[in-house]
């Protein structure tokens, strides 16, 4: 087996390709920018979206690059030898430049040339497009790859299911691929063993998309007026295939993590199933969330979209260190190796390192406490289950059901809940039989937790349902998923639609210019979050009668333009002269009608809150003008840090022009 580090081979494919005309590029981030069908990068050709359907890349038509991706839809899968939420993608493009005929003896150079990865091409197999009633067989792959001498027996015509790369969301480019693989030791499973079978004889190396259609929203495929080439060879996956490791996990790109992980927990990895599952569940889980947080466009945990996903990770990870006896702190320990292992070749990691420990260390503390009460709660729910069961099997047990319910019943232990009424009114006929059905029905019930309970520790006691529903499998109890899922849908729908802040800072005096200031700062708020995301949040606030001070969690530099479009934002609703609405209510209430709900925060009885127009929606004390257009116009003056992870505006008003 060739001996070749992911440094190695990240270099080598880079200047490979440049040998061939390719540009090199850097890694964009694995936050998209403008792209709401997906909350992360998931593919090399992702940001490239826009260039391969057409726009001129200032690069030029040949471009090369490794790309941070993130995949979590598998998520449940990591802890298996293959399944990893973050990975590098190589890729190299041709941007309507060459197609399949340079393409397809580009990848055969590259995998056979002794210079390059050398593999003997008797241990190679490739698999190309059979064609189906949207597009033609890929005759032209094919005999391409025999014109580099492969063996008839070496190419797999296979369908859309494997040969196909559709857009990363609904609609975009997409078409035909032809994947590589390793021919493995592995005997062939059977007479139709092939590279779409699982067995592990054939593992896939390499993709080479060639992009020939637009799908469109309705479905159809409409031809590209300029083809695309789009190539990707997952970092990980390769190095542990070249390397012949059997799992990724076996890599140099989780060496130094599991390592750590083994001397904070002092466990060895591979000493039993349990124990490999979590050094790898955590290993990638941190890698994945180290990379989130020390992106160039990098979020905290929060409770929507990537911020949410972030906190499962981080909190799945912590859930699993616990399990090997980690102590406190030990994301971060883990993390310091993943910035050490990675900054070289995303310095990123480096320059973002002081908020990826500080993000990582308050979810930790934060999690510790909220696992402390939701493991109580769900302890509750499991006894009152278990007391519930109790008194049902006393009454299926009695002499006489019917009158065993009925004295329950007159004793309150059987409550009379829409659940237990059946039970209840069987009773009062005095039929024991009906009365035992009724039990029956009611005891299969207990083997689920419903959907309220459920949420209720996620909204409560920021219970992750992932960990509600592991604890409940312990107990042999499923949970009622899809009622939790919609009770969680609402709330995300929710909880996106505020621009909120629960905590109003220090107001100098009640001035008028100084209430106008007040105003401008929920303008501000508002628009900071339509700019920049829903991670944004008051972290702090000060007002004197000369200028606002607003600090918010964001984690880098607002930019010049995104500042631009900020002042825009709050000009313009104080163009529209939003009338100022004061209202009264509990807080419940308010989140209802789309006030923020802050995590983990204590509220009093009733609160009032300002809405404007739909721009802005807050919890706040008040005093605010009557219209946005007392304020005149709104200019800010300063941007910059104020701490890790918190950034400071400071904005006046004044009279318009
Ligand atoms: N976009 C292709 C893939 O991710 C290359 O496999």
């Amino acid at each position: 087996m060739k001996q070749i580090t992911s440094a190695q081979l990240r270099e080598m494919f880079q200047s490979f390709m440049e040998s061939k005309g390719h540009h090199r590029i850097q890694s964009a981030s694995v936050i998209p920018e403008n792209d709401p069908t997906v909350l992360f990068t998931t593919a090399g050709m992702h940001p490239l979206v826009p260039y391969l359907m057409g726009t001129p890349h200032p690069a030029g038509t040949r471009l090369t690059d490794v790309q941070k991706c993130i995949r979590t839809g598998d998520i449940d899968d990591v802890g298996d030898p293959s399944h990893l939420t973050f990975f590098e993608m190589l890729g190299n493009w041709s941007l309507g430049d060459y197609f399949k005929e340079q393409a397809i003896s580009q990848s055969w150079e590259f995998l056979t040339s002794p210079e390059y990865l050398g593999l003997e091409k008797d241990r190679l197999a490739f698999s190309v497009f059979a064609g189906d009633d949207d597009c033609p067989r890929d005759v032209e792959s094919h005999d391409l790859w025999r014109s580099m001498g492969v063996a008839e027996d070496h190419i797999f015509y296979l369908p859309k299911e494997n040969n196909w790369w559709g857009p990363a969301g609904l609609t975009g480019p997409c078409g035909p691929d032809t994947e590589m693989f390793i021919i493995t030791d592995k005997e062939p499973c059977g007479p139709d063993c092939s590279p779409a079978c699982s067995c592990g004889r054939y593992l896939e190396i390499w993709n080479d998309v060639f992009m020939q259609y637009n799908k469109q929203a309705d479905g159809t495929f409409v031809p590209l007026a300029k083809k695309n080439v789009d190539t990707g060879m997952g970092l990980e996956r390769t190095i542990g295939v070249l390397t012949g490791k059997k799992t990724v996990y076996e890599t140099d790109a989780f060496t130094g993590i599991i390592n750590r992980i083994a001397e904070l927990s002092g466990k060895e990895y591979g000493s039993d199933e349990e124990t490999t599952k979590a050094f790898r569940i955590i290993a990638d889980h941190m890698r994945t969330s180290t990379f989130i947080l020390g992106d160039e466009r990098g979020i905290g945990p929060s409770n929507t979209d990537q911020g949410y996903i972030l906190r499962r990770l981080i909190r799945r990870a912590v859930r699993y260190g616990m399990q090997l006896g980690m102590t406190e702190g030990f994301t971060a320990e883990i993390a310091k190796v993943i910035i050490d292992q990675y900054k070289a070749a995303y310095p990123e990691l480096g320059m973002n390192s002081a908020f990826v420990i500080e993000q990582l260390t308050q979810e930790e503390s934060r999690f510790a406490k909220t696992l402390k009460t939701g493991e109580k709660e769900f302890e509750k729910l499991w006894n009152n289950l278990q007391n519930t069961k109790a008194v049902l099997e006393s009454i299926l047990t009695a002499e006489d059901s019917a009158a065993k319910a009925n004295e329950l019943a007159a004793t309150k232990k059987l409550r009379p809940s829409p659940d237990m009424l059946p039970i209840i009114e069987a009773g009062k006929s005095g039929d024991s039989a009906a009365v035992k059905a009724a039990v029956e029905a009611r005891m299969a019930g207990l083997n689920v937790l419903d959907g309220r309970s459920a949420f209720k520790l996620y909204d409560t006691y920021g219970f992750p349902i992932e960990m509600t529903m592991e604890l409940a499998a312990e107990k042999g109890l499923t949970v009622d998923r899809e009622d939790f899922d919609k009770r969680f849908n609402e709330h995300q729908e929710k909880s996106r639609n505020l621009s909120a802040g629960a905590f109003k800072g220090g107001l100098q005096d009640h001035s008028e210019e100084t209430t106008k200031l007040h105003t401008a700062t929920h303008l501000l708020q508002a628009a900071l979050r339509k700019v920049l995301g829903d991670e944004v949040y008051q972290k702090g606030s000060n007002i004197t009668a000369e200028r606002l001070r607003f600090d918010f969690a964001f984690n880098r530099k607002v930019t010049p333009d995104e500042l631009a479009e900020v002042e825009k934002l709050v000009n313009e609703a104080i163009a529209a002269d939003l009338p100022v609405v004061m209202e009264e209510m509990t807080v419940p209430e308010a989140i209802e009608k789309g006030a923020m709900h802050v995590f983990e925060s204590k509220y009093g009885e009733k609160v009032r809150t300002y809405k404007m127009g739909d721009f802005s929606f807050e919890i706040c004390g008040g005093p605010h003008v009557e219209h946005t257009g007392e304020l005149g116009s709104f200019k800010i003056k300063k941007e910059e840090a104020s701490s890790a992870g918190v950034r400071r505006i400071k904005a006046v008003v004044m009279p318009k022009a």
